[in-house]
């Protein structure tokens, strides 16, 4: 065999043993993370069920993907818009909705759930597809603040389970963290590291560690800055400035509060501090629960630190 054919057969080989992988991918939430996951692994060319609590709710994801697809085909197909119909027929068409999850799991190779951020809620949906899904399918949770392990217990299958932690908005975001707990075998690690990368993904591998790599280094940036904001040394404004002159960031700390929601920040946060307490950069702080006491959770109400439209 000459060198070139066997490279060619080798790559060919393993991009085929990677699709019969996964194959199958259902995602549990249709919210906001779960819709972009959707769009994106259908766009990839899995075929994707996406289940959520009522039609209604899914009729909203599938609108909301349509919309975002069609601002793909937009760009994607600016010379021939029929080609842009047709790949988000394509796309569509490989997506389908369910309410019912126990039914929505039957051929997945793959789940990964984005519901509510509740230990509770996430062990009893596991526990309850750990008894309807195929032997082989591996199970992953989106969660940004949950340790994996902690979820992975309602099941019986911790080998096949890992984190799966993408960034929001899902289609335009590169980076997924791919989480494995010690149980997680190589098999099932080295999948789901693939999937990562016919998802189109730049993946990281990290351990089942609290806020995984970019969370952990991020929300205790953002507090930093808020406990800045609380002694007085700055504005936010100034802070922001700085950030983004000074050290060539995109955002300021005050500005991606509100982008990712002062709720948000403030449930991660006390969290980490009921499980590491006295750990000063999870000390809860007065001005993010005074914001958040106010109803001012930032961009998706219009006013966080900073008002802004919705
Ligand atoms: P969301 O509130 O937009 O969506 C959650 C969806 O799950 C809702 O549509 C809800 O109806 C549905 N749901 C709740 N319980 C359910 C159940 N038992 N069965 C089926 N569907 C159910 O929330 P979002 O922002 O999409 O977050 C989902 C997960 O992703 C959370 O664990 C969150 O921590 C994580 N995450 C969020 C990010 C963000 O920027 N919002 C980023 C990365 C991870």
């Amino acid at each position: 065999m000459s060198q070139t054919f066997r490279v060619l057969t080798r790559s060919f080989s393993s991009s085929a043993a990677r699709h019969a992988a996964i194959k199958n991918v259902t995602i549990i939430g249709g919210g906001l993370m779960g819709a972009g996951i959707a769009q994106v692994a259908a766009s990839t060319g899995h075929n994707v069920v996406l289940v959520d609590t009522s039609d209604d709710i899914l009729k909203k994801s599938r609108a909301n993907i349509e919309k975002s697809l069609q601002r793909v085909a937009k760009k994607k197909f600016a010379e021939n818009p029929k080609d842009g119909e047709a790949f988000i027929a394509d796309v569509t068409g490989r997506l389908s909705t369910q309410t019912d999850a126990a039914k929505a799991v039957k051929n997945a190779d793959l789940v990964t759930e984005a519901i509510v951020e509740n230990l509770d809620v996430k062990k009893q949906l596991f526990s309850s597809l750990d008894k309807a899904a195929p032997a082989h399918t591996i199970f992953t949770s989106n969660t940004s603040s949950i340790p994996i392990k902690e979820i992975a217990v309602s099941t019986s299958r911790l080998d096949k389970f890992g984190g799966l932690h993408y960034f929001n908005p899902v289609p335009m975001m590169k980076l997924l963290e791919v989480i494995r707990i010690p149980e997680t075998s190589d098999e099932t690690f080295n999948a789901l590291l693939a999937f990562g990368k016919a998802m189109g993904k730049v993946t990281v591998n990290c351990k089942d560690t609290p806020g995984f790599i970019v969370n952990r280094l991020l929300v205790p940036y953002m507090m930093e800055a808020v406990r800045m904001v609380e002694r007085g040394d700055a504005t936010p404004q100034d802070v922001d400035t700085a950030m983004k002159l000074g050290a060539g960031y995109p955002m300021g700390p005050f500005e991606l509060t509100d982008y990712v929601g002062l709720d948000t920040c403030k449930f991660i946060l006390d969290g980490w501090h009921e499980k590491f307490p006295g750990h000063p950069l999870f000390e809860p702080s007065p001005l993010l629960n005074k914001y958040v006491a106010e109803g001012k959770l930032g961009n998706k109400v219009g006013e966080g630190f900073y008002k802004s439209k919705k």
